[in-house]
């Protein structure tokens, strides 16, 4: 292992390459990254270093996003097998007739979407921008939310707004059994339920906070309980114990007891596989100039708007 470590980092001097991982990578990945974050972060990242290779170690449609907003970085991923069932939910055909069905809608989409969808929409969100992206739509304008139904009920409750939703869902955060919540409550009394957005209604009902990644975070960091429930992925738990030793972390299962509480695409990536992302500099993302220009618009609206 320390082997590997030395190697990566050596490779990594070489080619001027930073890794940026999220925080449901397992802990081996999330501990040689140069940066970790939430989505809204790591598409921020990128334009701020001056690397010229950029080791993506997320899913898909965030490699992507850095690709389109830094054409001029080599972006590898270690293993383009890492998809996102919330991105798979709107294949570009589908969404296209959705969009066409209702005309004079903004259309706002969650950033886990293809570049495709993205070009058919007017501004990108991410669950730390999401309100404050929705506000800034006048309110005589209707507007489509895709692709996550859980996160669109949850933000037409905080908003007031009424929004057409897309049907897709997080294969990860659908499955959060409230049964487990229920029984974790009564052995923890004591504990502060923190959810992700994603997670449906019948979940987000029991939080106290309910926020994306790293806001899960500052959340536990900052607050003066000892003891968390924490309804999201459970690679997070790794930077919630190294943040704070002090305090107890319990992660949400799933239904029946399965490990579905960790993300199969986000975890695809390995030392091994960042190795020779790094040695080959492949496998990269590559989208057309055509494609790039349009998914562009709308990030750089999200980004406005997020100063
Ligand atoms: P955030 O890190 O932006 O909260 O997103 C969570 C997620 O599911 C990413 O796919
Ligand atoms: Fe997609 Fe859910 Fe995995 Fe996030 S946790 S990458 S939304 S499948």
């Amino acid at each position: 292992m320390e082997n590997i470590v030395n190697e990566i980092n050596r490779l990594k001097k070489e080619r001027n390459a930073i890794i940026l991982a999220h925080y449901y990578q397992d802990p081996s990945i999330q501990d040689i990254a140069d940066f970790l974050g939430d989505s809204l972060a790591l598409a921020q990242q990128p334009q701020k270093t001056n690397a010229d290779v950029i080791v993506f170690c997320g899913v898909h449609f965030m490699a992507e996003t850095a690709k389109i907003l830094n054409p001029e970085k080599i972006v590898v991923m270690p293993d383009l097998n890492a998809g996102c069932s919330l991105a798979d939910s709107a294949p570009a055909d589908k969404f296209k007739k959705w969009v066409e069905e209702h005309p004079g809608h903004v259309v706002i989409s969650y950033i886990n979407c293809s570049a495709e969808v993205k070009a058919m929409s007017d501004i990108i969100c991410t669950s730390s921008n999401a309100e404050k992206i929705i506000r800034s739509v006048p309110e005589t304008k209707p507007i489509c939310f895709a692709p996550d139904r859980y996160l669109g009920s949850y933000l037409i409750k905080k908003t007031g707004r009424n929004m057409v939703l897309w049907n897709g869902t997080c294969q990860v955060h659908e499955t959060f059994s409230e049964q487990e919540l229920i029984s974790l409550q009564r052995k923890h009394p004591e504990a502060l339920v923190l959810a992700h957005p994603e997670c449906p209604e019948n979940i987000l009902h029991y939080a106290d906070y309910i926020g994306s990644t790293s806001g899960i975070i500052k959340f536990a960091t900052e607050s003066s309980s000892k003891e968390f429930i924490i309804a999201t992925e459970e690679g997070i738990i790794h930077q919630l114990k190294k943040k704070n030793p002090d305090k107890i972390f319990y992660p949400l299962a799933s239904l029946n007891g399965c490990a579905c509480n960790q993300c199969p695409h986000m975890r695809v990536h390995t030392l091994d596989k960042v190795y020779n992302a790094l040695l080959n500099l492949e496998p990269q993302i590559y989208i057309s100039e055509d494609l790039r220009l349009r998914a562009l618009k709308p990030l750089e609206r999200m980004l406005e708007l997020s100063r």
